[in-house]
């Protein structure tokens, strides 16, 4: 396994697995606009030649977000996450920023656990933030705003 920068030309990968691994995965323009995006960064795991996880990490004043991450049903519970989370945390504590703040379904249980194992706690809820799940009714959910501390570089 491997982590390598994505950009652009990685584009097809991602957006196959954006559609295979999650129900709301951003459209092929906003990947491809995050992909190009100075103010982000995108990490892709590998198995070889294959792309079996992303996350995309946005760079903000003082702070960083974790702004999207997602494993390929086939290749999930093997430490895939974990492994990108990890490696985000790093580039952004290197970075400087202060935490990395995420928000998420408050229905995405595996996301909710993946986050507070790696170090996670919820700020707050923005309640009716998230469209309803697939097309028929459904109520809007709530998204769970969450944030990490990281170490101030140089902060003596
Ligand atoms: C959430 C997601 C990224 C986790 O990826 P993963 O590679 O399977 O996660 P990891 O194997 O690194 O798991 C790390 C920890 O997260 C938690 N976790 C992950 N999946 C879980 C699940 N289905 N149920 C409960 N806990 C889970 C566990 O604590 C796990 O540690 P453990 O395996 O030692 O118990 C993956 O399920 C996914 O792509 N989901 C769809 C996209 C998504 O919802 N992204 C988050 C949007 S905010």
């Amino acid at each position: 396994m491997r982590l390598e920068r994505l950009d652009v030309s990685h584009l097809d990968a991602v957006m196959a697995l954006a559609e295979a691994g999650q129900a709301h995965a951003w459209g092929r323009a906003t990947l491809a606009q995050a992909l190009n995006d100075d103010t982000l960064e995108a990490w892709g795991a590998w198995r070889d030649a294959l792309l079996l996880g992303y996350a995309v990490l946005a760079w903000l004043p003082f702070e960083a977000e974790l702004q999207a991450i997602t494993v390929a049903p086939s290749a999930r519970r093997q430490g895939m996450a974990g492994m990108l989370l990890t490696h985000l945390v790093t580039r952004a504590h290197q970075g400087g920023a202060e935490r990395l703040l995420l928000e998420v379904r408050a229905s995405n249980a595996p996301a909710l656990a993946l986050y507070r194992q790696y170090g996670f706690d919820e700020d707050g809820r923005r309640h009716g933030y998230y469209p309803p799940v697939g097309t028929r009714g459904g109520k809007r959910e709530a998204a769970v705003l969450m944030s990490r501390p990281l170490a101030a570089r140089g902060d003596g």
